[in-house]
């Protein structure tokens, strides 16, 4: 159930409540903590279903989607549960046809490069994506309250990277020639995307996302003057869209140490920060009316577990237990992560943060 339909939920200072008013900057008794690709290959779990299906075929079977996101958000003991679906989904329904290609990622069979290209793209297939409402129906009807429920989608900048590019990419060349060279296709290019993931994000909404997080994970290949000109309207236009449905927004990039405080200004609730910057200079730059997520090197899950808590401990210190903090990665957990580390680091941020919290609300 989402915050808009119910106040409960934000409320209760425990369980799924938590998450949402870490998210709302109000005080919780100990920070939430999440993984970025909390379900993923790094767990035997989704291996073995892995075996039998596809990753298509997984995000397109409500059951087993639901299944998977399930299995690990209770393995590790999360204060939430992202859905499991994959950012790539929205093409499709747009006109894009990709695959996966094992141990290439994503791969767009006929990338959009010109502006024809561009005007063919459909805009009113949303409701293709209606599987991906189903299984968080399904979450939601599992955890009630006793976890907050996190649905996705990728933001227009970093979708449209992978739609020109043809999947991912160094130096974002394709990219960066429409940008520059047809500013008017570029422009209708994330409008159009804007439009098409309102209509996702509201599809999730309506099935009891209690919060939405956009990736925008590339966006770190801009510089601050191209963020500005090029990306920064479709996302704020898609932040604002997304919180007149009633949710908070988690607005997320990787390499974004100088784009956070203009990523800020899309008014997004809360700022995904990567692991590159220590966290107090980026929550700093992000400024003091948004709440953070993150920041721990997701590389870090392979260190002996002193050196992972001395790390935990310095995120959770630099926090300084300041309302609206959701503990997280930088970025996602890679394959082989050892699953007991990432156990142990919901354990640390448990004990630590009862106590940062604690002395921060005693002033
Ligand atoms: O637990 C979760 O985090 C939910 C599931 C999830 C997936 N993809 C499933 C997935 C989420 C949130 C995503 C988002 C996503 N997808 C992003 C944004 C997050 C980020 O990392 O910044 C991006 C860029 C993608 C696109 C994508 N999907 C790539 C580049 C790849 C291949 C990379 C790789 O590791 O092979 C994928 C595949 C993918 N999506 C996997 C999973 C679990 C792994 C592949 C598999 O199971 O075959």
């Amino acid at each position: 159930m989402n915050a808009a339909a119910s106040a409960a939920p934000v409320d209760n200072i425990l369980d799924g409540g938590r998450f949402v008013r870490a998210c709302l900057r109000r005080p919780v008794d100990r920070t939430p903590v999440w993984f970025l690709r909390q379900a993923g290959r790094y767990m035997q779990e989704y291996r073995d279903v892995r075996k039998h299906h596809t990753l298509v075929e997984i995000c397109k079977q409500p059951e087993i989607a639901a299944e998977v996101t399930i299995t690990a958000a209770e393995k590790l003991g999360v204060d939430a549960a992202i859905i499991f679906a994959d950012l790539l989904l929205p093409l499709e329904p747009m006109g894009l046809p990709f695959e996966f290609l094992a141990g290439e990622g994503p791969v767009v069979h006929k990338p959009v490069r010109t502006a024809e290209d561009v005007l063919a793209l459909r805009t009113d297939r949303a409701e293709d994506l209606a599987y991906v409402a189903k299984a968080i129906e399904k979450v939601a009807a599992h955890f009630r309250d006793r976890l907050g429920i996190i649905g996705f989608c990728g933001a227009p900048f970093t979708l449209a990277s992978y739609m020109i590019e043809g999947g991912g990419s160094k130096n974002y060349i394709y990219t960066k020639k429409m940008m520059y060279g047809d500013t008017t296709s570029w422009r209708i290019l994330l409008d159009k995307l804007a439009t098409v993931l309102t209509d996702y994000c509201r599809l999730q909404v309506q099935a009891g996302a209690d919060v939405i997080q956009i990736f925008d994970s590339w966006v770190g290949a801009l510089s601050l003057t191209d963020y500005r000109e090029y990306a920064f309207e479709a996302s704020k236009r898609l932040v604002r869209a997304v919180q007149e449905m009633g949710v908070p927004v988690i607005y997320f990039g990787v390499e974004t140490a100088g784009l956070l405080t203009e990523m800020a200004s899309t008014g997004a609730d809360v700022i995904g920060l990567d692991w590159r910057q220590p966290l107090d200079e980026g929550w700093r730059a992000v400024g003091s009316g948004h709440a953070v997520q993150g920041n721990l090197d997701p590389i870090t899950l392979f260190a002996p577990l002193e050196v992972l808590e001395a790390r935990v401990k310095e995120i959770l210190q630099l926090a300084a237990g300041r309302p609206g903090h959701i503990f997280n990665l930088g970025h996602g957990i890679v394959p082989t992560t050892p699953v007991e580390n990432v156990q142990a680091v919901v354990k640390m941020v448990r004990e630590h943060s009862l106590i940062t919290n604690a002395e921060a609300a005693r002033g």
